[in-house]
């Protein structure tokens, strides 16, 4: 059951789909401090579940967050906010319930941060709406929660493939020779992304032509070779005359304003910008008709960037750092001047008075910028994700972004941001996912390899074996970082046979997404959804369950060559890989073990891949490709248990059109006792065992 109580005025931040009137009375499993303050006690034994894309673990509790979108590469056990802003948990305690604050301002989430026992949130002022959901199980709240803020994003099938992404490859012949490497390397690749150096001058929706003197050109011949171009769009628009982009947004009044009405002017990659006032329907129009102009070059997919919105610094921000400057020119510089001016420069970027001196137009009025910050990443990609629906209405186009908050999930997914080549943000992606899925983002990955920093093989390695499972699989490294395109190491027939096993599982991890999209469920969940009566399961906190057959148990620390790994039930263990014959399809090194319930430690060498299936369930897999496109989703293996009388349900379709609940896209596969495989549906599925 889901109860909605207003306080003040709250903005309407479209994060809800469908109307629900305001309840009177006083609110169930909180109470309420007045001042947009509200708390409740945690048991010792609750767990608290939820809040998107944040540090630390599954389990939330013992920590400080703050929903404050925010340009932020340090992904520390201390950082509070990360780029999105994701309001909604679920306690399970004594009291289950959970509860999601609508609320576009910065929110603290105090999860026994200041008293172990103890939750509050608070928003910055108390003007919003609160959702109170219970239900049977943590599960059922996420499923009502999901039907209240509507449908996930559905990307294209090819989106599932393997991505290769740098800051940046300059110009085409580099693009030509990633592509070129790993077909050479045998290394399955559907995308390439295009970061910032594409543009001109940074300035979105154009080319530099030196670098890419035929794009289009360039986006059908790697099509040809099955891989798509994959450019970025930044939220700020470079203040240049001459540049249609700039003059018509200034024409069109479809920019951001100061205080006194002019275009307000911070500055981002190429300088000085404007930010498009996306939070108004007609410049969110006007900016999202733009994407035509890649659209039209052959371009099916995008990354929105920089949209929390980052600000380097403010036209207001520098002049007055300068003059502060200027005043320290002449003076002996102690601990405490000298951090002064330290703080002068460091302060300048993403500050908070900056968010504060600009306005919005929308439909209710004018608003202040930090008062609806949440909101920028969210209506830039919705500015995006209602251009494609309107520009391609019959096909699906890749959308993600970097900054976002509940409601942007039914447009685009995101990627979880500026990591590092860190063992510890490997685990760390672990845990963001279900906490994502929970809040409706299901298509979301982290940059396999790590951001920042240096990578190294073996943790390029383990980091690729849990890629495989996540929706966006994609390795990204920013400039002046070691390189990490996976043909560059020496291990390449490894790297080859754990990218090859995505492939592999594709008609099973497509199916399991699309299941848990067009059903409001999760993809990732914690073991504790699955095995709610087990109480060991609550603790775990480095495993998942993938879809409802998978379990997987990432390594994700230096030189381990396993790890130890719960079995809530008995399960068949499953290992690919481990072969060095360079012409073997991984398929072919499957290898089975039954073991029994509780805790093993399994042997896992950098170059296999481990997950564990669950009695009574069934995985399709195919023999794999070199692409999305080579993979043959009709002639498939099952793994499972023969002995177990066990069903399927599959969903597949083209993996371009938006037709997806047409009924044909379900097969019914069951096993029957003796072990024979039938399916039922219009797929005209050939399902065989491995
Ligand atoms: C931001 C993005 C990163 C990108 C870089 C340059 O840091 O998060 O992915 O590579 O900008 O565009």
């Amino acid at each position: 059951m889901i109860r909605k109580k207003s306080y003040g005025h709250p903005f309407d931040t479209e994060a809800v789909v469908g109307s629900y009137t305001p309840l009177d009375g006083p609110l169930p499993f909180l109470t309420e401090e007045g001042g947009g303050r509200f708390s409740c006690p945690l048991d010792e034994d609750a767990v608290v579940y939820g809040l998107g894309e944040n540090v630390r673990g599954i389990n939330k509790r013992g920590w400080i967050y703050e929903s404050v979108c925010s340009d932020d590469p340090n992904h520390r056990e201390d950082t509070r906010s990360l780029y999105g802003a994701h309001n909604f948990l679920v306690v399970d305690g004594a009291r289950r319930f959970g509860v999601f604050v609508d609320y576009p301002g910065k929110v603290t989430f105090d999860v026994g941060y200041t008293d172990g026992s103890v939750l509050t949130i608070q928003t910055e002022e108390p003007d919003l709406a609160l959702y109170l959901i219970d239900g049977d199980s943590p599960e059922d709240i996420v499923r009502q929660f999901r039907t209240l803020v509507g449908r996930s994003y559905i990307p294209p099938k090819w989106a599932f493939g393997y991505g290769q992404s740098r800051w940046s490859y300059m110009n085409a012949d580099e693009v030509r020779e990633v592509a070129a490497r790993y077909r050479e390397a045998g290394i399955p690749l559907d995308a390439i992304y295009l970061d910032i150096d594409y543009m001109e001058g940074y300035k979105d929706f154009t080319v530099n032509r030196n670098a890419f003197p035929d794009l289009s050109g360039l986006a059908a011949e790697l099509k040809e070779q099955g891989i798509r171009l994959v450019p970025i769009i930044d939220a700020g628009v470079k203040i240049e005359p001459g540049y249609p982009v700039y003059e018509e947004g200034v024409r069109q009044g479809c920019f951001c304003k100061d205080e006194d009405g002019s275009d307000f002017v911070a500055a981002v990659w190429p300088g000085r910008v404007h930010f498009p006032d996306v939070l108004n329907e007609e410049a969110r129009r006007w900016f999202g008709g733009y994407y035509k102009v890649l659209l039209e070059q052959g371009i099916e997919g995008f990354w929105n960037d920089m949209n929390e919105p980052a600000i380097f610094y403010s036209e207001q921000g520098l002049e007055n750092a300068f003059s502060q400057i200027d005043a320290y020119r002449t003076e002996n510089l102690d601990i405490h001047t000298y951090g002064a001016l330290q703080g002068l420069v460091a302060g300048l970027k993403n500050s908070p008075e900056d968010y504060r001196s600009f306005y919005h137009r929308h439909k209710d009025g004018l608003v202040r910028h930090d008062r609806v910050h949440n909101l920028y990443g969210y209506n830039m990609t919705r500015a995006a994700g209602e251009a494609m629906e309107a520009l391609e209405p019959e096909k699906r186009i890749l959308l993600f972004s970097r900054s976002s908050y509940i409601g942007m999930h039914r447009y685009g997914g995101i990627w979880t941001g500026d990591n590092l080549s860190w063992w510890s943000h490997i685990l760390l992606n672990l845990q963001m996912m279900p906490s994502l899925n929970m809040c409706g983002f299901l298509y979301t990955g982290a940059d396999l390899g790590g951001f920042g920093g240096d990578t190294t093989e073996d943790l390029l390695l383990r980091w690729m074996a849990l890629g495989i499972f996540t929706p966006l699989m994609r390795n990204h490294s920013a400039t002046g970082t070691r390189r990490q395109e996976l043909y560059r190491f020496p291990h390449v027939v490894a790297f080859r046979q754990i990218v090859s096993l995505r492939y592999v599982l594709l008609p099973y991890l497509y199916s399991e997404y699309m299941k848990a999209a067009l059903g409001n469920g999760m993809y990732f969940r914690p073991l504790a959804f699955a095995y709610p009566e087990d109480a060991f399961a609550r603790r775990v906190e480095d495993q998942l369950m993938v879809g409802e057959s998978v379990m997987i148990a990432p390594v994700y620390q230096q030189h381990a060559r396993g790890r130890y790994v719960y079995l809530p039930e008995r399960m068949k263990l499953v290992r690919f890989g481990g072969s060095h014959q360079a012409g073997q399809n991984v398929l072919e090194t499957v290898q089975e073990e039954l073991l029994e319930p509780g805790h093993h430690y399994i042997d896992v060498a950098l170059d296999e891949v481990v997950f564990f299936l669950r009695p009574g369930h069934l995985v399709p897999v195919s023999q794999g490709g070199g692409c999305v496109a080579d993979v043959d989703f009709t002639h498939l293996k099952l793994l499972g248990y023969p002995e177990d009388g066990c069903s399927y349900e599959l969903y597949d379709d083209d993996g371009f059109r938006r037709d997806y609940d047409t009924p044909a896209h379900i097969t019914r596969i069951y096993v029957d006792s003796s072990g024979v495989i039938h399916t039922e549906g219009t797929g005209g599925k050939d399902v065989q065992w491995l």
